[in-house]
């Protein structure tokens, strides 16, 4: 009997999750009410209470989560927004989507996240905000963050697209970290919490930067009036009756993430780099490091295992966003060469890793040799 092939994640849904979807279909259509009804406000009002905010406004995608938050904080043209050079390409793109120049600077050697004194020397006088991105769901510690631009009017912004359900060290929520702007969430389905297609959130405590995202969100309209030329970027009825179901689960998918995600590190950070998320993270890939990804690939693939690249390339190594790096990007560079992304979901049964970490294990990989 051969074993069944391995995803790196599992999103099919059957039995009472199914039921119970269907079951909110019926309602949503017997209401006729797709957008903007009472199940986004639910919603809103339950991520605002899971997060520790005062408001959450979601919206089409995590992608216009970023770049409507930039748009509402009036960052534009002659603007610089300092982002990391090595992670998802919509936070980059979502900088040159408002006009603004990001500025790709290096993470660090050893976790996957903004270098702190590259995003300082990488600050100018245009400079309006940083977003950190807390990739792979490794939670960035934020208090060194606030007291280096306490007082600058530089903004600090968190993309928590791959780390809901996370927290900072002090306890609060990823997204709601001490000296944040907003948190950019995102449920596209792979994510920790994620929809049946597209959506995204910003959670804030700023009120005023709320209602200007609620006008951004729908055709910038205030009263009669249209205040501002944007775009309708809304989450639907649909989705949000899915994601008020799912946000109970969060808190337990998340434990066991962070079980899988310990196994991991215990059982091959002897052969491998592997990414550590940490006490407080909301693992959303498992990621180790090789001198060959794509050669562990391969025997991975014959051992009926999928995997994932997240990312083969630094961001400034991406055509639409060459010349984005004001200086080298070197651990970037290192991260994009060496990584392999295993299986990692809250359905991952325990057998199924063992095969996993023995496959890795069989395949006899080399750490990567670091410059
Ligand atoms: C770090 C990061 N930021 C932003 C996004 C954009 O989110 P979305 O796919 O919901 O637009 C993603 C996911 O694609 C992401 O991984």
């Amino acid at each position: 009997v051969t074993d069944a092939r391995l995803g790196l994640v599992d999103l099919a849904w059957r039995g009472p999750a199914a039921d119970a979807m269907a079951a909110d279909l019926r309602a949503v259509l017997g209401d006729g009410r797709y957008l903007l009804g009472e199940r986004t406000e639910a919603l809103e009002a339950a991520l605002a209470d899971a997060i520790g905010v005062t408001e959450v406004v979601t919206l089409g995608s995590g992608t216009d989560a970023l770049i409507g938050g930039l748009a509402a904080l009036g960052i534009g043209p002659g603007d610089e927004v300092v982002a990391p050079a090595f992670g998802a390409f919509p936070t980059a793109a979502a900088i040159v989507a408002v006009g603004a120049t990001p500025v790709l600077v290096d993470v660090e050697p050893s976790r996957p996240t903004l270098s702190l004194d590259a995003a300082l020397a990488a600050r100018t006088a245009r400079t309006r905000a940083v977003i950190v991105v807390h990739l792979y769901g490794v939670v960035v510690d934020l208090a060194p963050w606030r007291e280096a631009l306490a007082g600058t009017g530089v903004h600090l912004i968190e993309d928590v697209a791959q780390a809901q359900g996370g927290s900072h060290r002090d306890g609060r929520a990823a997204g709601a970290g001490p000296g944040t702007t907003f948190g950019a969430l995102s449920f596209y389905p792979t994510k920790n919490l994620g929809a049946l297609g597209d959506g995204g959130a910003i959670a804030t405590d700023d009120v005023e930067l709320a209602l200007a995202l609620r006008r951004w969100r729908h055709h910038g309209i205030e009263g009669e009036a249209h205040v501002v030329a944007s775009r309708n970027s809304r989450l639907d009825e649909l989705q949000a009756a899915w994601l008020l179901r799912r946000l109970p689960e969060l808190g337990a998918e998340v434990a066991r993430r962070r079980a899988l995600a310990h196994r991991y590190l215990e059982e091959l950070g002897d052969v491998v780099g592997v990414v550590d998320h940490g006490a407080h993270g909301a693992p959303h890939l498992a990621v180790v490091r090789v001198d060959d990804p794509e050669g562990l690939r391969r025997q991975l693939d014959v051992a009926g295992i999928d995997t994932g690249r997240h990312y083969p390339l630094a961001l400034p190594q991406q055509a639409p966003l060459r010349g984005t790096a004001p200086r080298p990007v070197p651990h970037a560079e290192e991260w994009a060469r060496s990584v392999v992304s295993l299986p990692l979901h809250q359905r991952l049964a325990d057998a199924d890793q063992d095969r996993v970490i023995g496959a890795v294990r069989a395949a006899r990989p080399s750490p990567p040799a670091l410059t």
